[in-house]
Protein backbone atom coordinates (compact mmCIF):
# COMPACT_ATOMS: atom_id res chain seq x y z
CA UNK A 1 0.00 0.00 0.00
CA UNK A 2 1.92 3.43 -0.77
CA UNK A 3 -0.19 5.15 2.24
CA UNK A 4 4.19 6.36 2.66
CA UNK A 5 3.76 8.60 -0.76
CA UNK A 6 1.05 10.38 -0.01
CA UNK A 7 1.54 14.05 0.55
CA UNK A 8 -0.47 15.99 2.71
CA UNK A 9 -1.79 17.67 -0.24
CA UNK A 10 -3.46 14.51 -1.68
CA UNK A 11 -5.75 12.70 0.67
CA UNK A 12 -6.67 9.15 0.32
CA UNK A 13 -7.34 8.26 3.84
CA UNK A 14 -10.69 7.48 3.04
CA UNK A 15 -10.57 5.49 0.54
CA UNK A 16 -8.05 3.65 2.03
CA UNK A 17 -9.88 2.83 4.93
CA UNK A 18 -12.75 2.05 2.60
CA UNK A 19 -10.96 -0.72 0.99
CA UNK A 20 -10.02 -2.30 4.15
CA UNK A 21 -6.49 -2.49 2.87
CA UNK A 22 -3.66 -3.54 4.94
CA UNK A 23 -0.04 -1.98 4.99
CA UNK A 24 1.09 -5.92 3.69
CA UNK A 25 1.62 -6.47 0.19
CA UNK A 26 4.01 -3.60 -0.65
CA UNK A 27 2.95 -3.79 -4.53
CA UNK A 28 -0.61 -3.19 -3.87
CA UNK A 29 -3.15 -0.52 -4.78
CA UNK A 30 -6.24 0.09 -4.78
CA UNK A 31 -6.49 -0.44 -8.42
CA UNK A 32 -4.12 -3.60 -8.20
CA UNK A 33 -6.76 -5.12 -5.48
CA UNK A 34 -9.40 -4.08 -8.07
CA UNK A 35 -8.30 -5.56 -11.01
CA UNK A 36 -7.72 -8.93 -8.95
CA UNK A 37 -11.43 -8.83 -8.55
CA UNK A 38 -12.19 -7.93 -11.84
CA UNK A 39 -13.87 -4.32 -11.07
CA UNK A 40 -13.02 -0.69 -11.30
CA UNK A 41 -12.22 1.76 -9.02
CA UNK A 42 -11.97 5.62 -10.29
CA UNK A 43 -11.65 9.03 -9.30
CA UNK A 44 -12.36 12.30 -11.85
CA UNK A 45 -9.76 14.03 -13.84
CA UNK A 46 -10.33 17.49 -12.11
CA UNK A 47 -10.73 20.28 -13.87
CA UNK A 48 -7.53 21.74 -13.38
CA UNK A 49 -5.69 18.88 -14.67
CA UNK A 50 -7.04 19.48 -17.74
CA UNK A 51 -5.09 22.72 -17.67
CA UNK A 52 -2.23 21.83 -16.44
CA UNK A 53 -2.24 23.18 -12.64
CA UNK A 54 -1.62 20.32 -9.87
CA UNK A 55 1.36 18.99 -8.69
CA UNK A 56 2.97 16.11 -10.01
CA UNK A 57 2.17 13.50 -7.65
CA UNK A 58 -1.50 13.85 -8.54
CA UNK A 59 -1.20 12.47 -11.69
CA UNK A 60 1.38 9.82 -10.05
CA UNK A 61 -1.01 8.52 -7.91
CA UNK A 62 -4.57 8.81 -10.32
CA UNK A 63 -2.40 6.76 -12.66
CA UNK A 64 -1.63 3.80 -9.93
CA UNK A 65 -4.13 3.73 -7.71
CA UNK A 66 -7.19 4.04 -10.59
CA UNK A 67 -8.37 1.83 -13.50
CA UNK A 68 -11.44 3.80 -14.57
CA UNK A 69 -11.54 7.95 -15.18
CA UNK A 70 -14.40 10.18 -15.86
CA UNK A 71 -13.77 14.13 -16.57
CA UNK A 72 -14.73 16.29 -14.31
CA UNK A 73 -16.08 18.70 -17.03
CA UNK A 74 -14.62 18.52 -20.32
CA UNK A 75 -17.25 16.41 -21.56
CA UNK A 76 -20.06 17.88 -21.04
CA UNK A 77 -22.33 19.84 -23.44
CA UNK A 78 -21.12 23.45 -23.18
CA UNK A 79 -17.66 22.02 -23.37
CA UNK A 80 -18.21 19.79 -26.38
CA UNK A 81 -20.13 21.89 -28.24
CA UNK A 82 -19.92 25.31 -27.11
CA UNK A 83 -21.76 27.16 -30.57
CA UNK A 84 -23.78 25.27 -32.48
CA UNK A 85 -22.32 22.24 -34.65
CA UNK A 86 -19.16 23.37 -33.51
CA UNK A 87 -17.45 20.53 -31.67
CA UNK A 88 -14.53 20.92 -29.57
CA UNK A 89 -13.16 17.74 -28.43
CA UNK A 90 -9.21 18.37 -27.34
CA UNK A 91 -10.16 17.98 -23.81
CA UNK A 92 -11.98 15.09 -24.29
CA UNK A 93 -9.41 13.20 -26.35
CA UNK A 94 -6.66 14.19 -23.89
CA UNK A 95 -8.71 12.06 -21.36
CA UNK A 96 -8.85 9.17 -23.74
CA UNK A 97 -5.51 9.20 -24.83
CA UNK A 98 -4.60 8.94 -21.06
CA UNK A 99 -7.43 6.30 -20.04
CA UNK A 100 -5.58 4.16 -22.85
CA UNK A 101 -2.04 4.86 -22.54
CA UNK A 102 -2.38 3.63 -18.70
CA UNK A 103 -4.71 0.94 -19.72
CA UNK A 104 -7.70 2.69 -17.91
CA UNK A 105 -11.99 2.25 -18.78
CA UNK A 106 -13.20 5.25 -19.83
CA UNK A 107 -16.35 6.77 -19.09
CA UNK A 108 -18.28 9.54 -21.14
CA UNK A 109 -20.28 12.48 -18.74
CA UNK A 110 -23.05 13.53 -19.53
CA UNK A 111 -24.88 13.78 -23.01
CA UNK A 112 -28.15 14.97 -22.17
CA UNK A 113 -28.47 16.93 -18.98
CA UNK A 114 -30.20 20.21 -17.53
CA UNK A 115 -26.55 21.42 -16.81
CA UNK A 116 -23.92 23.35 -17.90
CA UNK A 117 -25.77 23.33 -21.17
CA UNK A 118 -24.13 26.56 -23.51
CA UNK A 119 -26.69 29.75 -23.83
CA UNK A 120 -27.08 29.20 -27.44
CA UNK A 121 -29.44 25.80 -26.84
CA UNK A 122 -31.38 27.74 -24.54
CA UNK A 123 -32.28 30.01 -27.16
CA UNK A 124 -33.55 27.27 -29.35
CA UNK A 125 -37.71 27.15 -29.70
CA UNK A 126 -39.72 24.05 -30.34
CA UNK A 127 -39.61 20.30 -30.17
CA UNK A 128 -38.25 19.13 -33.21
CA UNK A 129 -35.79 21.90 -33.47
CA UNK A 130 -34.64 20.81 -29.56
CA UNK A 131 -34.81 17.39 -30.51
CA UNK A 132 -32.58 18.00 -33.64
CA UNK A 133 -29.78 19.56 -31.43
CA UNK A 134 -30.20 16.63 -29.08
CA UNK A 135 -29.53 13.86 -32.13
CA UNK A 136 -27.14 16.14 -33.63
CA UNK A 137 -24.93 16.53 -30.36
CA UNK A 138 -25.06 12.83 -29.31
CA UNK A 139 -24.45 11.61 -32.41
CA UNK A 140 -21.17 13.45 -33.13
CA UNK A 141 -19.62 13.04 -30.06
CA UNK A 142 -20.50 9.51 -29.50
CA UNK A 143 -19.38 8.84 -32.91
CA UNK A 144 -16.24 10.49 -32.15
CA UNK A 145 -15.59 8.82 -29.19
CA UNK A 146 -16.65 5.26 -30.72
CA UNK A 147 -14.60 2.59 -29.56
CA UNK A 148 -12.51 5.02 -26.98
CA UNK A 149 -15.16 5.59 -24.33
CA UNK A 150 -16.44 2.13 -22.61
CA UNK A 151 -19.85 3.95 -21.21
CA UNK A 152 -21.73 6.81 -21.47
CA UNK A 153 -23.79 8.83 -19.11
CA UNK A 154 -26.62 9.05 -21.51
CA UNK A 155 -29.41 11.08 -19.57
CA UNK A 156 -27.90 12.50 -16.12
CA UNK A 157 -30.80 14.18 -13.21
CA UNK A 158 -33.55 13.76 -15.43
CA UNK A 159 -36.13 13.49 -11.98
CA UNK A 160 -37.39 15.61 -10.14
CA UNK A 161 -36.14 16.28 -6.42
CA UNK A 162 -40.35 16.93 -4.90
CA UNK A 163 -41.30 13.50 -4.61
CA UNK A 164 -43.73 13.68 -6.85
CA UNK A 165 -42.61 10.82 -8.95
CA UNK A 166 -42.41 12.73 -12.32
CA UNK A 167 -39.92 13.89 -14.69
CA UNK A 168 -37.55 17.02 -14.33
CA UNK A 169 -39.90 19.92 -15.25
CA UNK A 170 -38.53 23.00 -14.74
CA UNK A 171 -35.28 24.06 -15.35
CA UNK A 172 -34.52 21.37 -18.14
CA UNK A 173 -33.95 22.66 -21.85
CA UNK A 174 -34.81 19.05 -23.35
CA UNK A 175 -38.32 18.38 -21.12
CA UNK A 176 -39.70 21.30 -21.58
CA UNK A 177 -39.04 21.69 -25.04
CA UNK A 178 -39.40 17.63 -25.96
CA UNK A 179 -41.24 16.01 -23.21
CA UNK A 180 -40.06 12.54 -21.76
CA UNK A 181 -39.28 11.75 -25.16
CA UNK A 182 -36.37 13.19 -25.10
CA UNK A 183 -34.87 10.03 -22.93
CA UNK A 184 -35.90 6.55 -25.01
CA UNK A 185 -34.65 8.74 -28.11
CA UNK A 186 -31.02 9.64 -26.48
CA UNK A 187 -30.17 5.65 -25.66
CA UNK A 188 -31.43 5.46 -29.25
CA UNK A 189 -29.01 7.85 -30.58
CA UNK A 190 -26.15 6.66 -28.59
CA UNK A 191 -26.49 3.03 -29.22
CA UNK A 192 -26.52 3.65 -33.02
CA UNK A 193 -23.61 5.74 -32.80
CA UNK A 194 -21.49 3.57 -30.61
CA UNK A 195 -23.26 -0.13 -30.74
CA UNK A 196 -20.61 -1.07 -28.19
CA UNK A 197 -20.73 1.66 -25.25
CA UNK A 198 -22.23 0.43 -22.46
CA UNK A 199 -25.46 3.48 -21.68
CA UNK A 200 -26.28 4.59 -17.98
CA UNK A 201 -28.79 6.52 -16.78
CA UNK A 202 -27.05 8.57 -13.93
CA UNK A 203 -28.70 10.72 -10.73
CA UNK A 204 -28.61 12.13 -7.55
CA UNK A 205 -30.31 10.49 -3.81
CA UNK A 206 -30.69 7.17 -5.71
CA UNK A 207 -28.67 5.86 -2.35
CA UNK A 208 -31.69 6.68 -0.57
CA UNK A 209 -33.82 3.93 -1.24
CA UNK A 210 -37.08 3.13 -3.68
CA UNK A 211 -39.57 3.99 -0.90
CA UNK A 212 -42.51 5.58 -1.97
CA UNK A 213 -42.09 8.76 -3.31
CA UNK A 214 -38.54 8.29 -4.13
CA UNK A 215 -36.40 9.16 -6.96
CA UNK A 216 -34.71 5.61 -7.39
CA UNK A 217 -38.23 3.97 -7.52
CA UNK A 218 -39.65 6.32 -10.16
CA UNK A 219 -35.68 5.25 -12.00
CA UNK A 220 -36.41 1.56 -11.30
CA UNK A 221 -39.83 1.96 -12.84
CA UNK A 222 -38.72 3.72 -16.16
CA UNK A 223 -35.77 1.24 -15.79
CA UNK A 224 -38.25 -1.73 -16.17
CA UNK A 225 -40.10 0.13 -18.93
CA UNK A 226 -37.11 0.68 -21.17
CA UNK A 227 -36.02 -2.37 -20.82
CA UNK A 228 -39.77 -4.05 -21.76
CA UNK A 229 -39.29 -1.60 -24.86
CA UNK A 230 -36.13 -2.50 -26.30
CA UNK A 231 -34.42 1.31 -25.13
CA UNK A 232 -30.82 0.22 -25.34
CA UNK A 233 -29.91 1.33 -21.40
CA UNK A 234 -27.71 -1.18 -19.86
CA UNK A 235 -27.05 0.52 -16.46
CA UNK A 236 -27.91 3.11 -13.75
CA UNK A 237 -25.13 5.27 -12.15
CA UNK A 238 -25.67 6.33 -8.31
CA UNK A 239 -23.94 9.71 -8.21
CA UNK A 240 -24.00 9.39 -4.37
CA UNK A 241 -22.72 12.46 -2.93
CA UNK A 242 -23.36 12.22 0.79
CA UNK A 243 -22.47 16.12 1.15
CA UNK A 244 -22.19 16.15 4.66
CA UNK A 245 -21.23 12.74 6.62
CA UNK A 246 -21.53 14.86 10.21
CA UNK A 247 -25.23 15.68 9.63
CA UNK A 248 -27.04 13.94 7.08
CA UNK A 249 -29.26 11.45 8.81
CA UNK A 250 -30.61 10.23 6.02
CA UNK A 251 -27.85 8.69 4.86
CA UNK A 252 -27.64 6.48 7.38
CA UNK A 253 -28.89 3.16 6.31
CA UNK A 254 -28.16 4.50 2.64
CA UNK A 255 -25.47 1.49 1.32
CA UNK A 256 -28.55 -1.15 2.52
CA UNK A 257 -30.80 0.65 0.07
CA UNK A 258 -28.14 0.97 -2.89
CA UNK A 259 -27.87 -3.18 -2.01
CA UNK A 260 -31.50 -3.33 -2.84
CA UNK A 261 -31.60 -1.18 -5.90
CA UNK A 262 -28.40 -3.05 -7.26
CA UNK A 263 -30.65 -6.15 -6.36
CA UNK A 264 -33.27 -5.09 -8.35
CA UNK A 265 -31.81 -3.80 -11.03
CA UNK A 266 -30.10 -7.49 -11.47
CA UNK A 267 -33.31 -8.79 -12.17
CA UNK A 268 -33.50 -6.82 -15.32
CA UNK A 269 -30.22 -7.41 -16.06
CA UNK A 270 -28.90 -4.14 -15.73
CA UNK A 271 -25.87 -2.28 -13.88
CA UNK A 272 -25.29 -0.73 -11.02
CA UNK A 273 -22.55 1.67 -10.61
CA UNK A 274 -21.72 4.66 -8.24
CA UNK A 275 -20.02 7.52 -10.35
CA UNK A 276 -19.58 10.17 -8.25
CA UNK A 277 -19.09 9.20 -4.35
CA UNK A 278 -18.29 12.09 -1.95
CA UNK A 279 -18.16 11.50 1.50
CA UNK A 280 -18.21 14.95 2.74
CA UNK A 281 -17.94 17.61 5.56
CA UNK A 282 -19.77 21.23 5.83
CA UNK A 283 -16.98 23.31 4.57
CA UNK A 284 -15.88 25.49 7.82
CA UNK A 285 -16.09 22.94 10.43
CA UNK A 286 -13.09 21.38 12.85
CA UNK A 287 -13.51 18.01 11.08
CA UNK A 288 -12.54 15.52 14.55
CA UNK A 289 -11.16 11.85 14.47
CA UNK A 290 -14.35 10.78 14.98
CA UNK A 291 -15.76 12.55 11.85
CA UNK A 292 -12.94 11.02 9.75
CA UNK A 293 -13.67 8.06 11.09
CA UNK A 294 -17.33 8.11 10.37
CA UNK A 295 -16.15 8.87 6.79
CA UNK A 296 -13.85 6.11 6.41
CA UNK A 297 -17.01 3.37 6.95
CA UNK A 298 -19.71 5.15 5.20
CA UNK A 299 -16.85 4.77 2.61
CA UNK A 300 -15.94 0.93 3.74
CA UNK A 301 -20.14 0.27 3.42
CA UNK A 302 -20.14 1.30 -0.24
CA UNK A 303 -17.57 -0.36 -0.98
CA UNK A 304 -18.75 -3.75 0.59
CA UNK A 305 -21.98 -3.41 -1.18
CA UNK A 306 -20.02 -2.76 -4.76
CA UNK A 307 -18.03 -5.69 -3.89
CA UNK A 308 -20.76 -7.90 -2.74
CA UNK A 309 -23.10 -7.09 -5.79
CA UNK A 310 -22.42 -9.28 -9.00
CA UNK A 311 -23.73 -6.52 -11.03
CA UNK A 312 -22.02 -3.70 -10.00
CA UNK A 313 -18.75 -2.74 -11.93
CA UNK A 314 -17.98 0.99 -11.09
CA UNK A 315 -16.93 2.59 -7.67
CA UNK A 316 -15.87 6.25 -8.77
CA UNK A 317 -15.13 8.84 -6.35
CA UNK A 318 -15.85 12.71 -7.42
CA UNK A 319 -12.02 14.01 -6.88
CA UNK A 320 -8.61 12.33 -5.87
CA UNK A 321 -8.40 14.79 -2.62
CA UNK A 322 -10.37 16.80 -0.64
CA UNK A 323 -8.34 19.75 -1.52
CA UNK A 324 -9.99 20.43 -5.24
CA UNK A 325 -13.73 19.04 -4.61
CA UNK A 326 -16.47 20.81 -5.73
CA UNK A 327 -18.33 20.64 -2.39
C1 LIG B 1 -19.74 19.33 -10.91
C2 LIG B 1 -18.27 19.67 -11.05
O1 LIG B 1 -17.55 18.91 -10.09
C3 LIG B 1 -18.07 21.14 -10.81
O2 LIG B 1 -16.71 21.51 -11.09
C4 LIG B 1 -18.99 21.96 -11.72
O3 LIG B 1 -18.85 23.34 -11.42
C5 LIG B 1 -20.43 21.53 -11.54
O4 LIG B 1 -20.52 20.14 -11.79
N1 LIG B 1 -23.49 15.91 -10.56
C6 LIG B 1 -22.82 15.69 -11.73
C7 LIG B 1 -21.49 16.30 -11.95
O5 LIG B 1 -23.31 14.90 -12.56
O6 LIG B 1 -21.26 16.60 -13.31
C8 LIG B 1 -21.30 17.53 -11.12
O7 LIG B 1 -19.96 17.99 -11.27
C9 LIG B 1 -21.60 17.22 -9.66
C10 LIG B 1 -23.04 16.79 -9.51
Amino acid sequence: MKITQLTSGVVLTAALVAIGASVAGAQETLRSLAEERGRYIGAILNSQWFGGGLPGQYEQIHKSEFNVVVAENEMKFDATEPSQNNFNFNNGDKMVNYAKQNGMRARGHALAWHSQVPGWVNNIRGKDQLLAVLKNHIEKTVGHFKGKIDEWDVVNEAVNDDANHGWRSFGSVWFQNIGAEFLDSAFVWAHKADPDAELCYNDYAIEQGIGPGSKAGFVLDQVKRWVANGIPITCVGSQTHVEDVTTAKEFIGAPDSLRHFAKELAKLGIKLNITELDVGFKSGINVSKEDLARQGQVYRQFMDVFLEEPNMGVYLIWGVSDKWSWL
